[in-house]
């Protein structure tokens, strides 16, 4: 959720760690603050965004080899400069970031008062701190100790980074639940909740698992577990170039990646797809084929965006594989201790791979002998390393908090695997799948078609951008399309929405319609069409505005409708990969109409890693 990075090495800290921050300030921006080692601990911190902090402390003495830094999203405590990170502990010669939620910290802060303490700020993390602090003062033993020992007694989500006044140029991280990186360099290291900090200085990291604890110098790379056993780091080599985190030229970064859909849903397709031979090639499918063919049943588990990815998923896999499929809310999977066979092929969907809700859902069925198939977009995140097997998305970094291109390759991926299963099972017979095979391949060019009507969809934009309230409407493989549609336009531009299944606006909805509620149809062409073609007359019946994303060429509902954006013809199980584009569009105008801050809206986080 918070976005943690940390540098010890040869070159100034803070200039690498506010570049750093400002990488990560999707994962939140209540609050910032920095912790530099020289010579004695220097503690920066402010309420907002991290060009606030900059400006704040301008002139002061930022000189420094080693530091930590910090960008929030507040669980425990408003946002405000004494809640702001880093803590510095009772004696001032500790200081510490956190991302995560300590739960049982009340607990620990009443043993704390009870020993004298007392607290500065409303945060869990500061309570952790002094905790940490009292068993180094009690046990007269190093910070590692102290924190390897503190660790054993705290309940919920961390990655901790620490410095300690009297240990320079040492960082000391921890980790559980929330995600840590570390980037290998000549004689310095770096440490982020993703790559993107160190990115530009190099390519070789170490993803940190959870119960592990790293102490960093900035020519020494040591991991332990919890039990003070080593653990030899497992490097890996990064394959992301710097442009993929920059905006290109694009005002936002959700435009930008709107603009790269045809090329992500084509390397999405790349090397899996192939048109000339009639196959799909997936190796994390093909390895569990038995097991995905014969299933019972199965779960899709996920969360937000990628929840209503996991639905058209639904109504893809039931009508192609003939396999039944329960799409879950992670966060209700999770606690309402849900029936799981042996066996049981769960899917994940998540394009950050590290959402809290998502993975701790999937590590319990695990634990009940489910199979775990991922579908991440995030490589080497922590859902990816702990499903049985996967596909990854290939959409690249995605910055913009709101999720666009990894939606519509999750759509990718899941049909893919929907096609694979049903042509291995024989639920659908060689000319239905290389109808399909063609259909898929021509999404990224049609999807550049879609595009093309940027320019009418930022008129519509400034038409209804002071609207109340929306709907959105959809039936069938449309429906999740306008789940997808309102909550995009809620993410961005704060206005009230919702999606519905057409169909369902008689039994109560349709009480909101008047001639200032727009109503925005996910209408392509399909085999509902004659069904949505009445739900929209009974819109216009109370003078609803109608704006309708239909098919070229698409007469009937043109004459209806009081805006219309047209996509081109697609099978109907491929329509949501172009239908949502316009939906994108369409909140980004609204969002940037109203002047708001389309990459990082408020209250939100791109990564949401505490339950
Ligand atoms: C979508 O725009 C939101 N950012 C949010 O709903 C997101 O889809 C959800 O938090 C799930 O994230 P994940 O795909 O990274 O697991």
């Amino acid at each position: 959720m918070c976005g943690i990075v940390g540098y010890t090495g040869p070159r100034e800290a803070y200039p690498v760690i506010i570049k750093g921050l400002k990488r990560l300030e999707y994962r939140g921006y209540d609050s910032t603050g920095v912790a530099l080692l020289n010579g004695g601990l220097k503690v920066y911190k402010k309420k907002g965004k991290v060009v606030e902090l900059e400006e704040a402390i301008v002139g002061k003495d930022l000189h420094s080899h080693t530091g930590i830094g910090h960008t929030r999203w507040a669980t425990h405590g408003e946002p405000s400069d004494r809640n702001a990170h880093p803590h510095s502990s009772a004696s001032g010669k500790l200081a510490m970031i956190h991302n995560g939620i300590i739960e049982n910290y009340t607990q620990l802060k009443k043993e704390l008062s009870s020993k004298g303490y007392s607290f500065k700020s409303d945060t869990d993390t500061e309570v952790l701190l002094n905790f940490i602090e009292e068993i180094k003062k009690n046990n007269q033993c190093g910070l590692e100790e102290a924190v390897r020992v503190a660790l054993k007694r705290v309940v919920g989500a961390y990655v901790i980074l620490l410095l300690d006044q009297d240990d320079p140029g040492t960082i000391i991280a921890a980790r559980k639940g929330s995600p840590l990186v570390i980037g290998i360099g000549k004689g310095e290291h770096f440490l982020g909740s993703d790559a993107s900090p160190m990115l530009e200085y190099t390519k070789e990291v170490v993803y940190v698992n959870d119960y592990e604890l790293a102490i960093v110098k900035p020519d020494e790379l040591v991991l332990k577990n919890l039990g003070n056993e080593k653990i030899t780091p497992y490097v890996q080599k990064l394959d992301i170039e710097l442009a993929a985190i920059e905006k290109g030229g694009y005002d936002h970064f959700m435009l930008k990646e709107i603009f790269e859909q045809p090329q992500t849903i084509f390397d999405c397709l790349r090397g899996r797809l192939d048109i000339m031979g009639g196959t799909i090639t997936m190796a994390g499918v093909q390895n569990h084929i038995t097991q995905l063919k014969n299933a019972n049943r199965i779960m899709i588990v996920a969360c937000g965006t990628s929840w209503h990815a996991g639905l058209i998923a639904e109504y893809i896999i039931e009508e192609l594989c003939r396999i039944p499929v329960e799409v879950e809310y992670a966060s209700e999977f999770r606690y309402r201790n849900p029936v799981i066979h042996k066996g049981d092929v769960i899917i994940a969907v998540s394009q950050s791979g590290e959402t809290a809700d998502t993975l701790v859902a999937i590590e319990k069925a695990k634990d009940q002998g489910a199979i775990i198939f991922g579908v991440v977009n995030v490589v080497g995140s922590s859902i990816a390393r702990l499903s049985d097997s996967g596909a990854y998305t290939h959409a690249g970094p995605e910055i913009g908090v709101a999720s666009t291109k990894a939606f519509t390759a999750q759509l990718v991926v899941l049909t893919m695997i929907a096609m694979k299963i049903a042509y291995e099972k024989g639920t659908i017979n060689q000319e239905r799948f290389n109808h399909l095979l063609n259909e898929l391949h021509e999404i990224p060019n049609k999807a550049e078609i879609v595009l093309k009507q940027n320019d009418a969809i930022k008129k519509l934009a400034e038409k209804y951008k002071d609207a109340r309230d929306f709907l959105y409407l959809g039936r069938g493989y449309n429906f999740p399309v306008a789940l997808e549609g309102a909550l995009k336009l809620k993410e961005i531009s704060y206005i009230h929405a919702e999606g519905y299944p057409a169909a369902e606006m008689k039994h109560g909805p349709i009480a909101l319609v008047d001639e200032s509620l727009p109503v925005v149809f996910v209408a392509t062409r399909d085999s509902y069409h004659e069904k949505i073609v009445s739900n929209i007359q009974e819109i216009k019946a109370r003078k609803g505005k109608v704006i309708a994303i239909i098919t070229e060429g698409d007469e009937t509902i043109t004459d209806m409708a009081d805006d219309t954006i047209a996509v081109p013809e697609a099978d109907e199980i491929m329509a949501p990969m172009l239908s949502t584009i316009p939906l994108q569009l369409l909140a980004y105008y609204i969002g940037v109409a109203k002047n708001l801050d389309v990459d990082k809206p408020r209250n939100l986080a791109k990564s949401v890693t505490v339950e």
